[in-house]
């Protein structure tokens, strides 16, 4: 079975799209959940997702559930969602609050922490202290939790290290989500991936988004060479403002963060240009032409934070041809709808083009259903990101399968 994927790899067209099998097949869409989904790190929610002691909230990705829960002592921690006893699953909804976490089976308790508080009549030899939940770990870089279901979790603080100061003028700890959008796209989570890399089809696809976000592809990829005098003259404007914004990306491409110039004369993704929470902005930005810190992190999250307010992104793999993506808008805590943003001002942009988005996606994994799908070039001028995250994509998977290949077989 691995056999057919790693002859895939290996015949592999650099600068070309993928074969058909990688958007379509169960065994390598298995390969995906085993070799990225289960082992990095993955954005789960904005922190402030779980404001107080016993807010909680749920995540599934591939056979796995999730709680991730705040703890008496502020502490976000992230636990197997299934019950030591028999295994049920024990949070249910979506997100909630709760004081303890109790199973509905047969209601064996857990403390905030994960411990067991109490079981009924399990006789004498029984130790709750063996059958506290399992944990999973969890990290809040700066406002965003992460998680990595790994035994042995790839490095998270030399990201985080290079995140944080991008991040911090953000305040997200004081963020509020406004409003939330899921969507299940009926195509493959790297075909998702793919057009979030590349504004070669912005022009035709997104007139709302293009009204701010520049199609100067240098803003949306790594580009080689030199960086255009005015995203210079901007990161220099930034810098002396306290806002870190050159480009930074790791050896292996795996995540990026730069704070980019939007359209001349706007200032945040709205229909206008304006702020959409010109008021109570979230943050400590006062830069108004500070433009967009983004940030992508294969394979879980991308995001937009504005002067005024945040966008947070989850990409999640539901089968091999639907994805689940959350979008979270975020806002200052005291930012009230109808006093200090519209609602439809804050969302109208990014409403309009997620749904593109998932067109775009949903017609792209129709065509490479087909078995006459060959795979194109990509252009050197717009989708040097595309293939970046091919390239990726492809090296951590063949890193990867001998371990899948043991486990499988
Ligand atoms: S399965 Fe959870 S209490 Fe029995
Ligand atoms: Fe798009």
């Amino acid at each position: 079975m691995h056999q057919m994927t790693r002859d895939l790899l290996a015949r592999r067209k650099p600068g070309y799209a993928l074969e058909r099998e990688f958007y379509t097949d169960p065994q390598i869409y298995k390969d995906d959940l085993e070799a990225f989904y289960y082992q990095e790190w993955l954005f789960v929610a904005p922190a402030c997702e779980l404001p107080k002691p016993g807010s909680y909230v749920t995540y599934k990705v591939g056979e796995y559930q999730i709680v991730i829960v705040r703890g008496a002592d502020q502490e976000i921690r992230a636990f197997h969602n299934t019950c030591r006893h028999r295994g049920s699953i024990i949070c249910k909804a979506a997100k909630g609050t709760a004081p303890k976490l109790v199973c509905p089976y047969h209601q064996w308790t857990y403390d905030l922490d994960g411990s067991l508080l109490w079981a009924r009549d399990m006789g004498a030899d029984f130790n709750p202290g063996d059958h506290g939940l399992h944990q999973v770990h969890c990290r809040n870089l700066a406002g965003l939790v992460y998680i990595c279901l790994a035994d042995q979790a790839p490095d998270f603080d030399s990201f985080a290290d290079v995140l944080r100061p991008y991040l911090v003028p953000h305040d997200l700890e004081n963020a509020r989500v406004a409003h939330e959008s899921r969507i299940i796209e009926n195509g493959n989570w790297k075909l998702v991936w793919e057009n979030n890399r590349e504004c070669y089809h912005c022009s035709a696809n997104h007139p709302s988004l293009i009204r701010t976000f520049p199609e100067d592809p240098r803003v949306s990829f790594l580009g080689e060479g030199a960086v255009p005098d005015y995203i210079a003259t901007h990161f220099a404007e930034c810098e002396a403002a306290g806002l870190p914004a050159a480009f930074r990306v790791p050896e292996d491409g795996q995540y990026r963060v730069s704070r980019m110039p939007l359209v001349p004369g706007t200032k945040s993704f709205t229909m206008d240009g304006a702020f959409a929470v010109p008021g109570k902005r979230l943050g400590n930005v006062t830069l108004d032409h500070a433009g967009v810190c983004n940030k992508f992190h294969y394979p879980s999250t991308w995001a937009y934070f504005l002067p005024d307010h945040c966008l947070t992104f989850r990409v999640t793999p539901v089968s091999p041809t639907e994805t689940e993506l959350v979008t979270s808008w975020l806002v200052h805590k005291d930012a009230k709808e109808g006093v200090d943003y519209d609602l439809r001002h804050l969302t109208e942009v990014w409403e309009a083009t997620n749904d593109e988005d998932r067109r775009v996606v949903e017609d792209n994994q129709l065509g490479v259903n087909s078995p006459a799908f060959v795979p194109g070039p990509y252009s050197p001028a717009h989708e040097v990101s595309v293939d970046a995250f091919v390239d990726w994509y492809c090296a951590k998977l063949s890193a990867r399968l001998p371990a899948a290949l043991q486990a499988a077989e």
